[in-house]
């Protein structure tokens, strides 16, 4: 199957930072990518900026370079990446001083779509918006991406939205999670909202409970630095995990637009409770010789979590009695991210007490292997009377949708919506602080209390006490495999 391509306008996007970790994993790729496709119309410029002085030549290599990395073998050819090259183009300079914006303003067009990645430390946002302003390079309708960390805490995250608000209306930032742009978490959305079949049970007479795990297999890195401030609290659950449970716990919006989708998202963030501390595990991975966080992060003293789960209500008519248990970590067992959603048992079983009952289950596979299985009881076959058995509507997308189906990366398709324009897959200011503002007072209570993470084993499914947290409400956590 091939997939349908509409290509955006012609822009100049600027990327700040082209130098740095972000934008040769994914936003080089991701562009090469959409202009291998044919996304990207003739005439687009992408315009690489950093400290570094270097030339035209020196750009393209570090590209090609990048691009040798992390696009396939069969993407990666000769001449089709030549024409890339000509897109390109570098400007070395000076976040915080009067380096090189001249330059960069005479290369400017005003008949393009204008858009401006910040893929720098959130200190040089502030510095980059007043620049791209006071030497006239913003427009009106020019568009900024940031990333995160939007924030550390809510004070922080205030004071990075005034700072760009100073600047900037709403309307033209573009605040990065890049869990938005991931296919399987938009398939949520299809899921519920382009279906019949789910809707009517979508709530707490009909949910048990709802389980998103985003379980990882490496640690911490090279970023041990900004980890070790972070930890999975701020590194994953105040933006994906959470963007994750709006999605699930949101009222559909009327319509499929930025501002009708993010009112509903942040209606569920408020309506989140405190949570207990009873109800939080967090854990760091160590162990006797081989990999263990404190050592990756230098800091033998630290108690930053590298693992975190924890039991969360939703508390509206929709999901009261309806526990959400969330649960993240580096350097477990496998790579798997994904969200359950176990139902409720019928009411009464015609088959009698011999026969188990075993709950019916929608799992959304964000990764690997995208896809959605749905557990449903049947007869056993053969001739043994009336058995019962749990097995799976399975389907891979890959495989329902044909062979030529690629997944693109999450920032492929998210650096497209910023040049067209759509800012449905973007986190709103008041989301974000919002966020903050649930996830702040669960922080300071560990820090009052000096509390200290459950040890786990590198390569297991986490600390034990995890478990007991779904235990002692009689459910237990699906198997990280
Ligand atoms: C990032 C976190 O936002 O997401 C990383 O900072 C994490 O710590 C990463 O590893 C996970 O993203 P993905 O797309 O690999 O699931």
């Amino acid at each position: 199957m091939v997939s349908r391509v509409i290509p955006v306008d012609c822009f100049d996007l600027v990327v700040f930072g082209a130098t740095g970790d972000l934008a040769r994993r994914k936003i080089l790729p991701g562009l090469y990518r959409r202009w291998l496709d044919g996304q990207i119309p003739e005439g687009a410029r992408i315009i690489g900026a950093a400290r570094s002085a270097m030339g035209a030549d020196e750009f393209h290599a570090f590209v090609r370079e990048a691009l040798s990395e992390f696009v396939t073998a069969a993407e990666f050819d000769d001449a089709r990446l030549a024409a890339f090259m000509d897109m390109l183009a570098y400007v070395a300079i000076d976040a915080a001083g009067d380096t090189g914006w001249t330059v960069l303003g005479g290369l400017m067009r005003d008949d393009v779509v204008r858009a401006f990645y910040f893929s720098v430390a959130p200190a040089v946002f502030g510095p980059l918006a007043e620049r791209l302003h006071l030497h006239g390079i913003a427009t009106a309708d020019s568009r900024i991406v940031v990333e995160k960390p939007f924030g550390h805490d809510l004070t922080s995250a205030r004071k990075l939205n005034r700072m760009l608000a100073a600047h900037f209306d709403e309307s033209q930032i573009y605040r990065i999670d890049h869990y938005l742009g991931k296919e399987t978490v938009q398939n949520l959305m299809a899921v519920r909202f382009a279906n019949i079949l789910f809707e009517p049970l979508w709530n707490a007479q009909f949910i048990d409970h709802v389980e998103i795990t985003v379980a990882e297999t490496v640690g911490v890195g090279g970023r041990g630095g900004y980890y070790d401030r972070s930890g999975a609290m701020r590194d994953m659950v105040q933006n994906h995990l959470m963007q994750l449970l709006c999605l699930i716990a949101m009222e559909p919006p009327n319509r499929f637009d930025p501002d009708a989708m993010r009112d509903e998202k942040l209606k569920v963030i408020r309506a989140l409770d405190p949570v207990a501390p009873a109800d939080v595990v967090r854990g760091q991975y160590a162990s006797n010789g081989g990999a263990s966080y404190v050592d990756e992060v230098g800091n033998p003293d630290s108690r930053t979590e590298s693992f975190i789960a924890m039991k969360v209500h939703v508390s509206n008519w929709r999901w009261k009695g309806t526990p959400f248990y969330l649960r993240t970590g580096k350097r477990l067992r496998t790579r798997v991210s994904e969200i359950a959603i176990a139902f409720k048992e019928p009411p009464h079983s015609i088959f009698g007490e011999a026969e188990r009952w075993k709950e019916n289950v929608l799992v959304i596979r964000l990764q690997p292997d995208e896809g959605m299985d749905l557990r449903v009881m049947i007869k056993e076959p053969g001739p043994g009377g009336m058995r019962l058995k749990d097995v799976a509507l399975d389907m891979s997308f890959a495989e329902a949708l044909g062979d030529g189906v690629q997944i693109p990366d999450a920032y492929e398709r998210l650096i497209m919506d910023v040049i067209r324009g759509n800012q449905t897959l973007f986190m709103r200011s008041d989301e974000v602080e919002a966020a903050w503002a649930w996830v702040d007072p669960i922080i300071a209570d560990w820090e009052k209390r000096a509390d200290v993470p459950r040890p786990y084993d590198p390569g297991s499914s986490g600390p034990e006490d995890a478990l007991m947290l779904m235990h002692r409400d009689g459910r237990r956590w699906r198997e990280v495999k």
